[in-house]
């Protein structure tokens, strides 16, 4: 028989849309059937690149009804979390590597209202958010290395997405597991099946000429 694939929902990323009208395009998205929006919050230190803050977040949210969630990718997320809990994000995601006190990170994150996600680079195990996990909502694999869209999704790291399952499952934590990274219509089933509830995706949705076909190819 086969295995049950569930349906995903789809959080589309604004990283690869018009920096210059990000409200215009998360209200297209979400006319285009996203589930969320993903907003990458980058520091130009935990990654390269610079992206947008709190009052960005508080823009997009004005413009959308959908649940929009915070990546950051930021060295401080101490600092920055809680800016982005009263901007109205649904969900705020924290990296590991980031966070020496992430058990005490996800807990001020719920704390201030909002659900706590922890985001798990391509070369950090899964077994990271073991003794964390009643403190978690999502988990958010990355298949690629963060900082920039369009990038390879990174085959390799598709074991992790089972792996954090199964962690969940075994501690009988409800939370979800988020693919961020290269996510296509060429390996969205294969990244259900492993376990992936929810799939990020950048630029296959912002560079399809049908946004909406391609957020459905997703599911
Ligand atoms: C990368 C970001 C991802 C990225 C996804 O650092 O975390 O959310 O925007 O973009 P695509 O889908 O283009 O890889
Ligand atoms: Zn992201």
């Amino acid at each position: 028989m086969g295995c049950l694939v569930r349906r995903a929902e789809v959080a589309a990323s604004l990283l690869s849309c018009d920096m210059g009208r990000l409200g215009d395009e998360a209200a297209r998205l979400e006319q285009a059937g996203a589930d969320r929006i993903h907003l990458d919050v980058m520091d130009g230190v935990f990654v390269p690149e610079l992206t947008f803050g709190a009052g960005v977040a508080r823009a997009v949210r004005a413009r959308v009804t959908i649940p929009v969630e915070a990546h950051l990718m930021v060295s401080a997320p101490g600092t920055l979390a809680e800016g982005f809990v009263d901007a109205g994000c649904a969900l705020v995601t924290i990296h590991a590597e980031a966070a020496p006190h992430l058990d005490r990170l996800l807990q001020r994150i719920r704390e201030l209202g909002a659900r706590a996600g922890a985001a798990l680079n391509p070369a950090t195990p899964a077994c990271c958010i073991r003794w964390c996990v009643d403190c978690l909502d999502d988990v958010l694999v990355m298949t690629v290395n963060p900082g920039y869209g369009g990038q390879k999704h990174l085959d390799y790291v598709r074991p992790k997405i089972a792996e954090v399952r199964s962690i969940l499952d075994r501690a009988g934590s409800t939370a979800s597991v988020s693919v961020d990274g290269g996510v296509t219509a060429d390996n969205a089933r294969a990244l259900r099946e492993l376990g992936a509830g929810i799939l990020i995706a950048g630029s296959f949705i912002s560079r399809a000429g049908d946004p909406a076909a391609a957020i459905q190819s997703l599911r």
